[in-house]
């Protein structure tokens, strides 16, 4: 056994992060062969690419993949810690795994992701679900092969989540979730510690992946036909910093905008992080999309400096308006937080006062979550359930207006939508324009993958309606 420990998670040293090539001993590459596995991935974007990590590697192995968890050999959760409701999905999801276990006694149960790092989790495990087969953290998946084998000589459970800085590993046989669209990692973990958050104790340390590696990664999917291509991290304004003296974001931004793949996205940008440079690259060049994910969590400098953002109301909407000066049409969404520990009422009020100047274009709102181990877990958290839920109302009230607004000046556009997919209620084609926007039309099944252009019918609050206007 391995166990997490938020202490050591805590740790940032200078040690270089060490990269592995992917291997698997030869005795493992055949152990999956005539069995199924299905897995059910909670959270980011980042464990959405880690999924697809897993799944390679289970296919690698020979597991064939099943979308009824009840008819799958293998059951994998991969799962989310950001707050205790995403805790509580993948517990209640457990319970029913609990149930089809007792029936079918060869059925494998794992579970890894960031609630994996976490030891208040594993103690859980330890006490109330002694009949998982194992879990492993987010650091060590290549390990997959390996548990599943032990587990099935020993069929006894078995954990293995170090809490390390962490590594990377290059060369994991990955099974995408779209054949149009792709998410690249570009750095993992975070070292900004704002003190509500999990991530920097279940991610570790931040460390860039090389500008080669990630080249080399965007050149084969361009090969395969991909349009699109995500850049992803926690921040992914602090690219480069661990890695180089000299290349940074707006620099690897560039160079990917030259292979020419159709759309360029990044997510997340911590405001604190981000430099002129980037937004006249993104200025610069028409295949970087002008959507930016700008998450501001509170408008009170006091919450502010409490939650460890490192930036004050001002300096995000001189930022936020320099980024709207410089880049034609462009898109800001953002990340808000209510209830957190000591918020008054005049604090939520700067917060509102903050959405009713940016007119955010999407936002996600969230209750505060306290989470076990960081900063923010020894403030009290004073404020009723109550005031936190009218709070978050009277905020999405908000936020929903300045959505509606925006998207009313795309009424009669014509924009490009990068077709993904068909909408199974509405039988609809959606996918989303270069702003980000969601966008539901008429068409047909083949579109899928291809950019077209949509005439906007009719701009609603979380979406828009169109008709093609022109196939390619
Ligand atoms: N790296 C990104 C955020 C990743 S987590 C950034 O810094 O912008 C996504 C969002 O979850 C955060 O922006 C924050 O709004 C929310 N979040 C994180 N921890 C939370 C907590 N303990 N309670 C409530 N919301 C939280
Ligand atoms: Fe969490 Fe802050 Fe890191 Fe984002 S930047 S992942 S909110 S610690
Ligand atoms: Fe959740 Fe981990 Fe992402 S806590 S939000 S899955 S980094």
């Amino acid at each position: 056994m391995i166990l997490p420990n938020l202490k050591e998670a805590k740790k940032r040293t200078k040690d270089p992060v060490l990269t592995k090539q992917f291997n698997i001993s030869n005795d493992l590459v055949l152990i999956g062969q005539g069995k199924s596995y299905y897995i059910k991935t909670y959270g980011c974007q980042m464990n959405e690419r880690d999924s697809e990590d897993i799944k390679g590697i289970l296919e690698h192995i020979g597991f064939k993949e099943v979308f009824d968890y009840e008819q799958a050999d293998l059951v994998l959760l991969n799962t989310c810690s950001i707050r205790e409701n995403a805790n509580d999905k993948a517990f209640g999801m457990l319970g029913r795994l609990k149930h089809l276990k007792q029936q079918k006694k060869d059925l494998i149960v794992g579970l890894c992701g960031c609630m994996a790092q976490e030891e208040i989790v594993i103690n859980q495990i330890l006490t109330k679900y002694k009949w998982l087969n194992f879990v492993f953290g987010t650091h060590n998946i290549i390990n997959l092969p390996y548990l599943i084998n032990q587990n099935m000589i020993f069929n006894k459970l078995m954990i293995e989540v170090p809490s390390i800085e962490g590594n990377i590993i290059e060369g994991i046989p990955s099974k995408r979730l779209f054949n149009h669209k792709a998410f690249v990692n570009i750095i993992y973990g975070c070292d900004k510690f704002c003190t509500y958050c999990i991530v920097p104790y279940t991610r570790g340390k931040q460390r860039s992946r090389t500008k080669e590696d990630i080249i080399k990664e965007i050149k084969a999917l361009k090969k395969l036909g991909y349009q699109e291509v995500t850049l992803l991290g926690q921040n992914v304004n602090a690219y480069g910093k661990d890695l180089y003296n000299n290349y940074n974001l707006a620099n690897l931004l560039e160079e990917v905008s030259k292979l020419g793949i159709a759309r360029i996205r990044f997510v997340t940008s911590h405001p604190w992080d981000f430099t002129d440079e980037m937004i006249d690259v993104i200025a610069k060049y028409d295949n970087i999309m002008p959507a930016i994910h700008l998450p501001i969590q509170s408008g009170s400098n006091r919450i502010l400096k409490l939650m460890g953002r490192r930036y004050t109301k001002e300096d995000y909407i001189t930022l936020f308006n320099k980024i709207k000066k410089k880049i034609a049409r462009v898109s800001i969404s953002t990340d808000i937080i209510v209830g957190f520990p000591t918020e008054t009422e005049s604090d939520f009020n700067e917060t509102i006062d903050l959405v009713n100047t940016c007119h955010f274009d999407n936002a996600f709102t969230f209750i505060y979550s306290k989470r076990v181990g960081t900063v923010a877990f020894k403030m009290e958290d004073n404020i009723q359930e109550k005031v936190k839920e009218q709070r978050l109302q009277l905020l999405n009230k908000t936020v929903n207006k300045y959505f509606l607004q925006n998207n009313l000046k795309y009424e009669n556009q014509i924009v490009e939508i990068l077709v993904d997919g068909i909408d199974l209620k509405t039988k609809q084609l959606y996918g989303y324009t270069d702003t980000n926007k969601l966008v539901y039309f008429p068409g047909t099944e083949n579109l899928i993958g291809h950019i077209i252009k949509v005439k906007i019918t009719k701009p609603k609050t979380w979406s828009l309606e169109g008709i093609i206007q022109s196939e390619n």
